[in-house]
């Protein structure tokens, strides 16, 4: 392809020294597949390093390439896995002949998915101390094209809201400078062609394995090229490296497609399924759950547990799960994290008791965490007040009352494992929901010296991988799902040790069409915590039928948010039929094909998910806005064999895949604001 890249004499971007009389090479005009600050090159760029001097330089120049059968893999970060014959790796060395830096470049290829990874390896085998201060792991350079970039911005309880603009010339930034991916951006871009659209065009995107501060640009330049970079947010990074010493980035997953934004999201959703999930579970459709939090927020006994237990079995609900409230001192959210202990007295009984009667009741147990906090007012505070990340000598910020613990520290990560693993090494639990309700300030940790507090976030992260590491591999038999105050933390370094996330604290169906929608262009519904809950909704006081609460939550893992015994005869019946319904149709709407049929108009909303052998789909529809006497609204399906008969039950019509596809299905009228109607298509 070497023929796309042009040189010409350009002022103000100079040339390397080595061009000689050649005034139209140059670092600043032409592609790059790793530029590095300090050698002409005055886009943003992927790498920044400092000496012992003070000085920036930096030239990396190709020195070799390897190609292997399988994936590699990334010491201590979660990365994509594959079998030999499922990908192969690329690794291409780079060195400076002057710092001593080798930096090798890691590709993973899977054709099967269309899946480009990509990494860093950067090693000091130079003799001297060196300062890596930015080190991106993935840089795209676009010669031509008129593009738009694709985010997801959000805030607490409405998080991934999808946002498209125009690449002009200016660097559009996005990342996160809290500690974790957060609520606010997700670790995730798009370049799409201006006209892409769901179904047509070229789109390339960026998704990072990484649950910490991370950083994406894309930026136009003078010459109209277009560069988009992602990798760890390098605002308060700084990592010295010692001679002999290596750092690994993150990895990126890339993907392509000229066939629109659905298919490219389908990339990922099979590369999530096959190369990120792990453990037993991983393609199990999940039991459905009672989640108590909503029910009872902290006022939780044993014995009320077991009554939610008796309720839920009645209903055919097959897990029930304690949230938050079982533990040290935790009646409200001021107190108690980091001691974890039953608190047999609040419960009336110990955990194993609990779990047998909820057991007795047909249900599994589930139980709820959040290993990366502490309280001021707990035990463990009391003895390791040194162990949190806050700074001596300043009053640190406190969110939800809380403080974090230094992961950074192996034997704060060591203990809290054994505190965990002594608590549940007894128990029968089978899942454990694992939050984390706090963004990071005040960052100092008492067991790095002065020059590596720039590594402790990222140090944090690495710790929190290894506790999940361990806990997911000492309990093999437990399901976890990931949260952060519901969906502050989604993103692909959870779900290489959690197979599922809370999707957001917002459990209100028509705000979940949004967060939903905006989840589902990069991760799929299989992996997605939604669960239907009380109306008036408790977020906003919104009420809508439970059929349609339920209609978001098929897409996503299901389960229940409420007390069952507090719902009306209706009510209850809806729920017996909906986890029928799902316990049926699962492995089409949350592991099926998943196509966004609109855009979350303010009118209607259509989605839908079509099993792998195409015999069977669940459509919905929402209709937002009600309004008399309008005209029908035909939705066209997708995804289905076109020479195929589709029954639909709800509606007693048999249709071919053709007519549903190309035609489309004439929508019912429906006289209500926010409502959904979920249609089955069976095949003949
Ligand atoms: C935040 C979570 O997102 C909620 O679902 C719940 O578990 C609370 N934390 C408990 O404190």
């Amino acid at each position: 392809m070497d023929y796309l890249i042009t040189c010409a004499d350009r002022g103000f971007s100079g040339n390397p020294y080595e061009a000689g009389e050649d005034r139209t090479y140059s670092m600043d005009a032409l592609p790059q597949e790793y530029p590095c600050r300090g050698n002409g090159d005055y886009r943003s760029t992927a790498f920044i390093v400092c000496d012992s001097n003070g000085t920036t330089g930096c030239d990396l120049r190709f020195q070799g390439y390897e190609i292997s059968d399988g994936k590699y893999s990334i010491p201590g970060l979660p990365a994509v896995y594959a079998s030999e014959e499922e990908a192969e790796t690329l690794k291409i060395c780079l060195a400076d002949s002057v710092n001593g830096l080798e930096v090798t470049l890691l590709y993973g290829v899977l054709p099967e998915e269309d899946i480009i990874t990509r990494s860093v390896k950067v090693k000091n085998a130079g003799n001297s101390k060196l300062y890596l201060e930015k080190v991106q792991s993935a840089c795209l350079d676009f010669v031509g094209g008129r593009y738009d970039v694709i985010s997801f911005y959000g805030r607490h309880a409405m998080e991934r809201n999808f946002q498209r603009s125009e690449v002009l010339h200016t660097n559009t930034v996005i990342g996160s400078r809290r500690g974790a991916s957060s609520h606010q951006y997700s670790p995730v871009v798009i370049l799409a062609g201006h006209e892409t659209t769901e179904t047509s065009g070229s789109c390339y995107a960026m998704n990072f394995v990484y649950s910490g501060e991370f950083k994406a640009e894309v930026e136009k330049d003078q010459y109209n090229q277009t560069r988009m970079l992602m990798g760890l947010q390098d605002e308060a990074f700084r990592y010295p490296l010692d001679s002999g010493e290596s750092f690994f980035a993150p990895e990126v997953i890339l993907t392509y497609t000229d066939q629109g934004l659905n298919r490219l999201s389908q990339n990922q959703h099979a590369c999530i399924r096959k190369h990120i999930c792990r453990g037993k579970y991983k393609n199990q459709v999940r039991p459905v759950l009672l989640n108590s939090w909503e029910a009872s927020y902290f006022d939780i006994t044993g014995k009320s547990l077991c009554q939610l237990a008796k309720h839920a079995g009645e209903a055919g609900i097959e897990m029930l799960v304690m949230d938050d409230g079982w533990f040290g001192k935790r009646d409200d959210d001021n107190s108690g994290l980091g001691d974890w202990y039953v608190n047999e007295k609040k419960l009336g009984m110990s955990l194993s008791e609990l779990i047998q009667r909820v057991n007795a009741e047909g249900l599994k147990f589930g139980i709820w965490v959040e290993p990366e906090m502490i309280s001021e007012d707990s035990r463990l505070y009391e003895e390791h007040p040194d162990w949190c990340i806050a700074i001596p000598g300043r009053k640190p910020t406190r969110q939800r009352y809380q403080l974090i613990l230094d992961y950074s520290r192996d034997e704060v990560v060591e203990y809290i494992f054994d505190q965990i693993y002594n608590e549940f090494k007894d128990a029968e639990i089978d899942y454990i929901k694992w939050d984390m309700n706090r963004s990071m300030t005040d960052r100092f940790s008492q067991a790095l010296p002065a020059e590596r507090q720039g590594e402790l976030c990222h140090r944090y992260v690495l710790g929190f991988y290894k506790l999940m590491e361990k806990l997911t591999t000492t309990f093999p038999q437990i399901r976890f799902e990931g949260c952060c105050g519901g969906g502050g933390r989604f993103d692909m370094g959870v779900l290489y040790y959690a197979p599922q996330i809370w999707c957001s604290d917002d459990t209100d169906a028509i705000e979940r069409i949004s967060i939903q929608h905006g989840t589902s262009f990069f991760y799929p519904p299989s992996v997605m915590g939604a669960h239907v809950s009380v109306c008036p909704n408790q977020q906003t006081g919104r009420s809508v039928s439970i059929d349609t609460r339920a209609a978001l939550a098929y897409y996503g893992t299901f389960g229940y948010e409420l007390d069952p015994n507090e719902l009306n005869d209706e009510e209850k019946e809806a729920v017996k039929r909906q986890i029928q319904y799902y316990q049926e149709y699962a492995l089409t709407s949350a592991f099926g094909k998943y196509y966004r049929l609109t855009g979350v108009g303010h009118e209607f909303v259509a989605f839908m998910s079509v099993a792998d052998d195409q015999k069977s789909a669940v459509f919905s529809f929402v209709q937002r806005r009600t309004s008399a006497n309008k005209g029908i609204i035909y939705i066209k399906l997708r995804g289905l064999n076109e020479a195929a008969v589709y029954t639909i039950p709800e509606l007693g019509l048999e249709l071919s895949g053709a007519s549903l596809m190309y035609a489309g299905l004439p929508m019912p009228v429906i006289k209500a604001d926010n409502t959904a109607k979920t249609f089955t298509l069976i095949q003949k």
